[in-house]
């Protein structure tokens, strides 16, 4: 479980590491070769392995290579000063589909164009972080990612035929998978450095900024891909009726499962309010958010009743739906959130798991997990449940409140503009 931030649904935004440094891209040949391949623990590793370079000064125009691949990229310099575009969903989703694929090859068009300007900012945004933070192997790691994507979107041929746009969709989804651990690895990255950072803001305004460009990212990525597909209920990854109702239940299941594994039982879930609501919406958001706020509640709710885990109070989901967003409000009898961590809880880290693996009652459910420590138990991960979500709702034109009884329980607020409603929808 180690290493897993936020369970499931992070796999759905996240990557399987991808392990080829991109020292390799930019070394001569002849230092190609004394290159090794980056290992899972990133650059570190190869400024270590020195094995089948020669001689000091090998290393040393290896080390200072490295460092101006990082430094000297006029092409991405470029690319970071375009504007990036962004779509409405309503322009993803009445693109117009035209039976020959030409809406297809547009749409790769698109993303080539794009995906580069975005990538380029976002490695702009590791190149500003303060020295000691952008030198963590962890975070160093992702940067070279991220510039490995560059190239490899960049450096691809303009989309003439579909030949060409089957490579491209293929790469794509490759890159997909291969940074599907980013957000896990910022996490780590950013705790291993934690003792060095002065200035709060900045670690979130950075977590916030690169991790709502990712989800917009991923969300165009995955469409692109998606449009291949035939299914009736959905353009790309825009599903034509999606139920709110039924979304929520998918993922009351998924916590429900983690629940009953960590604590021996899970509360109930009620739903109402407007149960039958359906409408257009992306459902991908929804994949990740819900399920971090479910996990919330039900901890919550089995933490403040460990001598009564077979006899705890339901967590109830109320749906509002009106002509311009939707509201999904989670509420739990979890005891609420204390007054003294209230405006501690939306920061990037800060999480209560470790003084609630401290109580002796949690120890028997802590030691049966499996071989990881409390902190990485699947119920919670590093503290990014809520502001990632929220930082996501507010990407997407929504909000996301808290409300605590203290004492009670606490009322989370879900608020997402629609894509077809009376107000300005949204841009990915
Ligand atoms: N529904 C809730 N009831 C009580 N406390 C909560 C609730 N939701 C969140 N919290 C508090 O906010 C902290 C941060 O939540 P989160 O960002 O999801 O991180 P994590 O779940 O990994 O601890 C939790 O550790 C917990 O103390
Ligand atoms: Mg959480």
């Amino acid at each position: 479980m180690r290493g897993r931030v936020t369970g499931q649904a992070m796999e759905l935004l996240g990557s399987g590491g991808c392990r080829i440094s991109v020292t390799r891209l930019f070394l001569s040949p002849s230092a190609k070769a004394a290159a090794p391949v980056t290992g899972a623990h990133g650059v570190g590793r190869r400024f270590r392995s020195t094995s089948s370079m020669s001689s000091y000064s090998e290393l040393a125009r290896e080390r200072s290579k490295t460092v101006t691949s990082f430094y000297n990229q006029s092409a991405i310099d470029a690319s970071a000063e375009k504007p990036s575009v962004r779509l409405t969903p309503a322009t993803m989703l009445y693109a117009g589909k035209s039976p020959d694929g030409q809406h297809i090859l547009s749409s790769a068009r698109y993303l080539h164009k794009e995906l580069p300007v975005r990538i380029a900012h976002r490695i702009k945004g590791f190149r500003s972080l303060p020295f000691i933070i952008g030198c963590n192997p962890t975070i160093l790691q992702v940067h070279e990612l991220y510039i490995r994507a560059y190239h490899m979107l960049s450096d691809f041929p303009a989309i003439q035929d579909q030949e060409t746009e089957a490579r491209y969709s293929k790469m794509v989804k490759q890159l997909l998978d291969d940074h599907k651990d980013v957000v896990t690895m910022l996490a780590e990255g950013f705790r291993e450095c934690r003792k060095h950072i002065l200035d709060e803001m900045l670690v979130r305004n950075f977590l916030d900024t690169t991790l709502t460009s990712r989800l917009g990212i991923r969300m165009l990525a995955t469409h692109h891909i998606a449009l291949h597909e035939d299914n009736p209920d959905f353009v790309g990854i825009i599903c034509r009726r999606l139920s709110p109702k039924k979304i929520i239940e998918k993922w009351v299941d998924f916590a429900r499962r983690l629940c009953e594994h960590q604590y021996g039982n899970s509360p109930r879930v009620r739903i109402n309010g407007h149960v039958a609501a359906r409408f257009p919406f992306i459902p991908l958001p929804l994949d990740y958010i819900l399920p971090e706020l479910l996990k919330n509640a039900m901890r919550a709710t089995m933490e403040s009743h460990l001598d009564t885990p077979y006899n705890v109070p339901d967590v109830v989901v109320t749906i509002a739906n009106n002509d311009t967003d939707f509201v999904i409000r989670i509420s739990d009898r979890g005891g609420g959130i204390p007054h003294s961590i209230l405006d501690k809880v939306m920061h990037y880290h800060f999480s209560t798991a470790e003084q609630s693996a401290q109580d002796p009652r949690m120890s028997n459910l802590f030691d049966s997990m499996t071989n990881s420590g409390p902190q990485s138990g699947p119920m919670h991960g590093f503290g990014f449940g809520l502001p990632t979500s929220r930082a996501y709702a507010e990407y997407l034109g929504g909000s996301l409140a808290i409300q605590s009884m203290q004492g009670i329980g606490t009322d989370v607020y879900l608020r997402l503009r629609h894509i077809d409603g009376k107000g300005e929808s949204f841009r990915v």
